[in-house]
């Protein structure tokens, strides 16, 4: 019997209502503005408000899938994030409630860097194998924080993707193989202590393009496809230059010429344009990039072969690769992931700075957050040590 396939149904993205133009952020550090615009390839950092966390941007980023899917067949809800709001309490509670999801369902929060995501999805399908009538939602949520002044700064973001999981899925149909590379590295860390990551910012950058050729040679092995097999890529996103160069490296390591900034925009340039505007979003990133690479693309992307290359500091990473289903226009969400990134508000520099500077009460007293833009849910505010969420009538 022919094996059902497993994968990607839908896609949705959120990103907070505020953005830093980093001309602005430029500016203010005496920076040539050119550095961050060509030499990292990031145009804007998504800001989170202070009455905007991990639980509410998934919440606001799955909701759209809940209401117009069978909420009563999703039976796994995993909710990959580096930013957890709690070291107990699963983020994927918080959103089991906001989003009235049934109670015979198995939620778990789970971390890995920027890589847990993609762990998710692999655990996720697997299950999808043996419960076929169910559907899986994976949240991936993060907002990236580096100390002001230092040289991640300009890579900050906030964002989160929100994946339902089906057989016979609309969107992207995955491979069974998948190249796998861990090691045990100290290139990016946060302790639990620090509210800002800590980071060896070139060696990381080395260490991803390492677990990149580690990944791929698994891969290759399994697989047996070579470079020219695939019609697009997409990589984790820390910066959107990160993906020319993973690009560019993988291309020597398979023996073909340096690829010319033509081929770079057709096989990864779709894929960029959203992380462009929010900066890094951690475990969201890669998926991000995917949501950007459908939504965005102008070429007719069915039955194209995708190469995704998951990467979390650490480290992890895995080189996997899917298929674009038929029908795939039909269940994107293009239209309102454009509005969403076109509406947000442009904030001064100042205004980032008192921003990044508010700190989460910590003593247990009753407080309420200032009302800000934000999606269909917001943290109104934190009383007796317990965050209180709402929904926001929009
Ligand atoms: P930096 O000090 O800004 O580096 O730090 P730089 O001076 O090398 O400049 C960056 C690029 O801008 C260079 O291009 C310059 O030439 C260019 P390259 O040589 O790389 O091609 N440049 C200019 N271009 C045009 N006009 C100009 C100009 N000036 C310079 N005037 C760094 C860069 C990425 C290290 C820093 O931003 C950082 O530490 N970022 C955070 C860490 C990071 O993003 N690491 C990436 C790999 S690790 C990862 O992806 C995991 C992660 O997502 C976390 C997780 O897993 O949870 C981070």
């Amino acid at each position: 019997m022919h094996a059902r396939s497993v994968g990607i149904d839908a896609l949705s993205f959120y990103c907070p209502r505020y953005a830093l133009d980093l001309k602005v952020l430029a500016e203010a550090r005496s920076v040539d503005p050119q550095k961050y615009a060509a030499g990292l390839g990031q145009d804007c950092m998504a800001v989170p408000p202070p009455d905007e966390d991990v639980v509410t941007m998934g919440a606001s980023a799955a909701l759209p899938l809940v209401q117009e899917g069978d909420r009563d067949a999703i039976a796994l809800l995993l909710f990959a994030t580096e930013s957890g709001v709690d070291q107990s309490k699963a983020a994927a509670l918080h959103l089991h409630g906001l989003l009235d999801l049934p109670h015979g369902c198995r939620a778990v929060e789970m971390k890995q860097a920027c890589y847990s995501a993609t762990a998710a999805l692999q655990l996720a399908c697997a299950w999808l194998a043996l419960h076929p009538d169910r559907t899986a939602l994976i949240v991936a949520a993060d907002i990236a924080r580096y100390e002001l002044r230092s040289p991640g700064e300009p890579t900050q973001g906030a964002g989160a993707v929100a994946m339902r999981l089906a057989v016979e899925p609309r969107l992207l149909a995955l491979d069974p193989e998948a190249g796998l590379f861990a090691d045990d590295v100290m290139d990016f860390w946060r302790p639990n202590y620090r509210s800002e990551a800590l980071v060896d910012g070139q060696y990381s950058t080395r260490v991803y393009l390492q677990s990149l050729l580690h990944c791929w040679a698994q891969y290759r092995e399994q697989s047996g496809r070579g470079l020219a097999d695939f019609d697009r890529f997409c990589y984790h996103l820390p910066f959107t230059r990160m993906a020319e160069k993973a690009h560019g490296r993988l291309a020597r390591a398979c023996g073909a010429p340096a690829p010319d900034a033509e081929t770079l925009a057709r096989l990864v340039g779709d894929g960029l344009r959203y992380n462009r505007q929010t900066g890094n979003t951690y475990a969201a990133s890669l998926y991000e990039g995917l949501t950007s690479l459908l939504d965005t693309s102008d070429a007719d992307l069915a039955g194209c072969r995708i190469g995704l290359f998951s990467y979390g500091s650490g480290c992890t990473g895995e080189f996997f690769s899917g298929v674009v289903q038929p029908d795939y226009r039909v269940a994107l969400r293009a239209e309102a992931h454009r509005r969403l990134l076109e509406d947000r508000t442009a904030l001064e520099y100042q205004q980032y700075e008192d921003i990044f500077q508010l700190a989460v009460p910590t003593d247990g007293g009753e407080h309420a957050f200032a009302q800000y833009r934000t999606g269909p849910f917001r943290l109104a505010g934190i009383g007796q040590h317990k965050r209180i969420y709402e929904r926001v009538d929009e």
